[in-house]
């Protein structure tokens, strides 16, 4: 399988209550690489224009909201098959479904409040990546 590069977010409910050491090391010890990393507050305009694709749900409000309650940190994880294999380290989107020993299980709060994100395909990983690690930091 290919060396892959994806983006993850560490969410406000997760950053708040000091859990990005924790997070970080479930990604390590799955074999995934932290090659860049870094804490921002995003604005309300940044978190929509990220989370687009969603813009019709009925969450998509309270989902924008939160992601700007407190800084987040993103990152970029790189590894063997990252992109899947970060799903699989984060678990379903809901902690109540989620694996034994995936982030979501161990450590969401809920639906919402789902400690993290992570790039679903090849196409979400390089658009993430270029929102957070290239687009940003050209404020020049
Ligand atoms: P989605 O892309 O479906 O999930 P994932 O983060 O696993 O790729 O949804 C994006 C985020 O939207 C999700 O992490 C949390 C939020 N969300 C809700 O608040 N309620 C919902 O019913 C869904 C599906 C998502
Ligand atoms: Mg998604």
């Amino acid at each position: 399988m290919a060396i892959e590069r994806t983006l993850s977010i560490i969410k406000p409910d997760a950053t708040k209550r000091n859990l990005t050491g924790k997070i970080n090391a479930k990604f390590e010890e799955a074999g995934l690489r932290i090659v860049a990393q870094k804490r921002i507050q995003l604005t309300l305009a940044q978190a929509g224009q990220f989370y687009a694709e969603h813009k019709e749900r009925p969450f998509y409000g309270e989902l924008t909201e939160f992601m700007t309650s407190e800084p987040v940190v993103v990152q970029v994880l790189e590894g063997e098959g990252a992109i899947l294999k970060n799903r699989e380290v984060m678990g379903a989107t809901n902690p109540a479904n989620a694996d034994e020993g995936t982030i979501r299980k161990e450590f969401a709060l809920s639906v919402g409040e789902n400690s993290v994100h992570g790039s679903d395909s090849p196409e979400a990983a390089a658009r993430e990546i270029a929102f957070f690690f290239s687009g940003l930091e050209l404020v020049g």
